[in-house]
């Protein structure tokens, strides 16, 4: 199985943790694979608030250093449907007089031109992110689905475009912070009649990411037990892995809000909580491949997300800020040698 992490760009919104040679280093010496944080995001590559041509530079460098070094890259994402996950001047853009179409062409552009520009390079695109209202599971609504009709039209419509412009043999995902937290229930079904639906209507799709931004959130005082969900959280994945799609873990990381500040006892606690995670997502089969959402604390963007209630600094990834690996880390290796030998796929 290969493991990987996320990689900040070089310009933009700052220089983050891919101009820090150290961070580099850390990346060389333990990830199979690299996903650029946001130079791949459509608002990271069109920005401005009027429509402009695609600036590929920050893209670009992150791109040649996983060429120079061998690492494979994972692409995301070509279409986030969150809030501020599309480009700032599409909601006011005009879609013309046949709004539908007009809409079509945009998608039809957008991924043709960024698949098309890096190829066999990426051999795994996110191709969705974030589709599902995390409150009610419905599907939410963006300038492209009020133009072309429905969240589905454009959800199909992506895949299948990246389907025809990719490399053959493209990994096609659906990515998503669906989790086995409490609150996840709404969230758990509108992702299965997402992919249900789109299996139903032949969407060439092939894998779920699941983000993995787990969240310690509540600690049971008596036991120091961190509440979680595992029950309904199989039921999820074995209905998804019935479908016949993989696994991916895509960005994983653990927020340790609800956790006293005393840093010993929060990275162990963090290290549990993962270890348990992985063993049970890597008892299924169909988990191929792990990347988290960073390697070293000072560079999450946890740091400024909901930060914790003290202001202490989160401790969510491998890496200390001083590069010295953490119990995650050890939690993450033993898991790896814990499970069975598979290939991430693709190869
Ligand atoms: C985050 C990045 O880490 C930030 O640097 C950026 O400002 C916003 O996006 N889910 C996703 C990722 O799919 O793209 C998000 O990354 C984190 C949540």
């Amino acid at each position: 199985m290969r493991f990987g992490s996320t990689v900040g760009g070089t310009r933009f919104p700052a220089a983050g943790s891919f101009g820090d040679a150290s961070y580099r280093a850390l990346l060389l010496q333990d990830c199979g694979s690299l996903v650029p944080e946001y130079a791949l995001k459509w608002p990271s590559m069109q920005y401005g608030s009027a429509r402009q041509g695609y600036d590929f530079s920050g893209a670009d460098d992150v791109m040649s250093f996983a060429r120079d070094n061998g690492k494979a890259v994972r692409g995301h994402t070509l279409l986030w449907l969150q809030h501020d996950g599309l480009p700032g001047w599409m909601s006011t853009y005009d879609f013309g007089s046949n709004p539908r179409a007009g809409a079509e062409r945009l998608i039809i552009d957008h991924i043709t031109r960024v698949v098309g520009r890096y190829g066999s390079q990426i051999r795994s695109w996110d191709v969705v992110n974030e589709a599902i209202d995390h409150n009610t599971g419905a599907l939410i609504q963006t300038p492209l689905s009020r133009a072309m009709g429905s969240p589905e039209a454009v959800i199909d419509l992506a895949f299948r475009v990246a389907r025809s412009v990719a490399p053959a043999g493209t990994q096609l995902v659906y990515n998503d912070f669906v989790s086995w937290e409490y609150g996840h229930t709404a969230h758990r079904s509108g992702a299965l009649a997402l992919l249900r639906g789109m299996r139903q209507r032949g969407v060439p799709i092939d894998a779920l990411g699941l983000q993995s931004h787990l969240g310690i959130y509540w600690v049971d005082p008596s036991t120091g037990v961190v509440s979680r969900e595992e029950g309904p959280w199989r039921a999820f994945l074995d209905s998804v892995a019935g479908l016949g799609l993989d696994f991916l873990i895509t960005e994983f990381d653990v927020n340790d809000q609800a956790l006293a500040a005393d840093i010993g006892l929060r990275d162990a606690a963090v290290a549990e909580y993962t270890r348990a995670y992985l063993d049970l997502m890597f008892s299924y089969r169909q988990t191929r491949e792990m990347l988290v959402w960073g390697m070293v604390d000072r560079y999450s963007w946890l740091q400024t997300y909901a930060p914790r209630p003290d202001k202490a600094a989160k401790r969510p990834n491998t890496h200390d800020d001083n590069y010295a690996s953490k119990p995650m880390r050890d939690a993450i290796a033993k898991a790896f040698a814990a499970t069975s030998i598979r290939a991430a796929r693709p190869a």
